[in-house]
């Protein structure tokens, strides 16, 4: 009976709780608009939008997915900030409304979008950068007054036979109007972008001139970017040819991406090159070995090309196989990273490791003392510390193998002093005092004789 209660009290809450939901919903739609969790619908044309229809919270904007606007003759424009927090926006409409001017930011947050549906409005315009940054796999433009100028050009690129499919017309200058694939304005080509040479492949310390030659109408933006480049360089344009001459080539800079790229009003096009920086091997790194399922001693190294690597044990070459083996992990920072790998390695495998890097250019070694394990009959103690390189600030790695024996040793000798102390409470409170008196005795260091005796 109470349980009843309590489960009816609580439906009554649930219901409290819906019933406020619904009410914010409510007051957080636009009037003229409908607003479900992922859609928005603006199509009254009695109370129509004069702006985009923006929600109460940023939350309730992120859930939306879908943005229908029909039917609104007061709705003209599309302004920086109006979508900005849709993020998860894929399908926008605004149809048979008086849609006049879009932002060139409109959707500069609505990475998403996919479907944009603009049919029958009044663009005269649309620049393409507006969607530069986007994957919009429809876009609907139909049923607007498009001019038949240059700078809807890219229209006709973009979309090719769908121009067609969509019958899009674009008006002239008399008022005709004609199938937008027609179009075919003077000076309006879209760009190219040539570097030369194609492959730079040349030694650490040389000087390149790369030149990219651009081409389209009207005359096109040429921008370089070749960010990140350590080396000296400089820039020398004219006209629609520009030079980057890159001087005493630095190692730092191999495979850095230089690219040119030409942009104008109905489009853009770039050029790419690799730098491919030629230079002897470098060690930056070989320390200590430690063990993480195998023992690793770790090593970072460059060179280009990809240097050789081997391995020296006391000088002798070390033979790699199934158990010891040299591993590259990655290649990150301009550097290879990896190690010689070792599998159960005893005390044979202790001693001073060399690292020896080559390719064409050069070679670079280095050397680290490695220990995996006492030797046995060589008479180490176990306390003395077996992992620590003063040349590292690392603190000591103690292999698992010697913290066992450690452990082994110290538990021997708790349990052998813990046997004398009972032996000396035997001796002590035993029957024969005397005895236990020369147990005392022999405590205090007398001689052996006086036991004896
Ligand atoms: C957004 O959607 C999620 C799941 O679809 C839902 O749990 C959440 O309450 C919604 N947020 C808002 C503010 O509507
Ligand atoms: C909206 O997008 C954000 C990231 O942009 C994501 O974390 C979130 O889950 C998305 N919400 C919905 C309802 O898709
Ligand atoms: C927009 O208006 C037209 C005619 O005025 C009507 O046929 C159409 O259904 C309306 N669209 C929407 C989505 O309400
Ligand atoms: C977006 O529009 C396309 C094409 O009309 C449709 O297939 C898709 O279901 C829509 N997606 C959403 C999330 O409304
Ligand atoms: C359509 O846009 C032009 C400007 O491109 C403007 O002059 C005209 O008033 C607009 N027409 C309507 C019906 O809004
Ligand atoms: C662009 O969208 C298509 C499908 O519409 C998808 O297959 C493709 O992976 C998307 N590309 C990017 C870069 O998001
Ligand atoms: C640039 O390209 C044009 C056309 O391809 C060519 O005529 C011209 O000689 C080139 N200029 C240079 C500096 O390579
Ligand atoms: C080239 O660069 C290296 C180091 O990057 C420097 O040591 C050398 O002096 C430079 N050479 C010239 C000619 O500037
Ligand atoms: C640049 O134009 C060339 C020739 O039309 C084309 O092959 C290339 O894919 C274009 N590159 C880019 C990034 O647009
Ligand atoms: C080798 O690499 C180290 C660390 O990156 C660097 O400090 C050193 O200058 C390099 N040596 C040569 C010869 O390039």
């Amino acid at each position: 009976m109470s349980a009843f209660r309590r489960g009816s009290w609580v439906s009554l809450l649930e219901l409290c709780w819906v019933l406020m939901g619904l009410w914010r919903l409510g007051a957080a739609c636009p009037a003229s608009c409908s607003c479900s969790g992922t859609r928005i619908a603006c199509v009254d044309q009695e109370r129509g939008i004069m702006a985009f229809p923006v929600l109460q919270s940023e939350l309730e904007m992120d859930n939306i997915t879908d943005i229908y606007i029909a039917n609104q003759s007061s709705f003209s424009s599309i302004n920086d900030k109006d979508l900005h927090y849709y993020r998860n926006l894929t399908n926008l409409t605004v149809t048979n409304s008086r849609l006049t001017y879009v932002s060139r930011l409109a959707f500069q947050n609505n990475l998403k979008l996919q479907y944009l549906n603009l049919k029958d409005n009044n663009l005269s315009s649309l620049y393409w950068r507006i969607f530069r940054h986007l994957n919009i796999s429809n876009l609907i433009l139909s049923g607007n007054p498009l001019h038949c100028s240059c700078e809807n050009m890219w229209m006709k690129l973009w979309l090719g036979e769908e121009a067609d499919a969509q019958e899009l017309k674009c008006i002239e200058e008399g008022g005709g109007r004609k199938p937008l694939t027609r179009l075919n304005p003077p000076h309006c080509v879209v760009p190219m972008a040539t570097l030369s040479p194609s492959k730079v492949t040349v030694q650490e310390g040389a000087d390149v001139v790369l030149t990219c030659n651009t081409s389209g109408a009207p005359s096109p933006e040429l921008i370089w970017n070749m960010i990140p480049l350590v080396s000296y360089n400089e820039i020398e344009a004219s006209g629609q040819v520009s030079e980057l001459h890159l001087y005493n080539l630095s190692s730092l800079d191999n495979n850095c991406k230089i690219t040119c790229s030409a942009e104008n009003i109905v489009g853009e096009n770039e050029s790419s090159v690799f730098l491919d920086i030629l230079f002897p091997p470098n060690i930056s790194k070989l320390s200590d070995a430690y063990s993480d399922h195998h023992w690793c001693i770790p090593f970072s190294m460059s060179g280009n090309p990809k240097p050789d690597l081997r391995w020296l044990l006391n000088g002798e070459p070390v033979n790699e196989g199934p158990y010891i083996m040299t591993m590259i992990h990655d290649f990150s920072e301009r550097e290879f990273h990896g190690c010689l790998q070792l599998d159960s390695p005893t005390h044979i495998n202790n001693g001073p490791y060399t690292l020896l890097a080559s390719n064409k250019y050069g070679q670079d070694r280095k050397t680290v003392e490695a220990h995996f394990m006492l030797d046995p009959f060589d008479g180490g103690t176990v306390t003395e510390p077996l992992y620590y390189d003063p040349t590292t600030e690392d603190t000591p790695l103690e292999p698992p193998e010697d913290r066992v024996a450690v452990y082994v040793v110290v538990g021997i000798a708790a349990v052998a002093f813990m046997g004398f102390l009972l032996m000396l409470v035997i001796l002590k409170f035993g029957g024969n005092s005397k005895f236990g008196i020369k147990g005392f005795v022999l405590f205090h260091n007398v001689p052996l004789e006086v036991v004896g005796r």
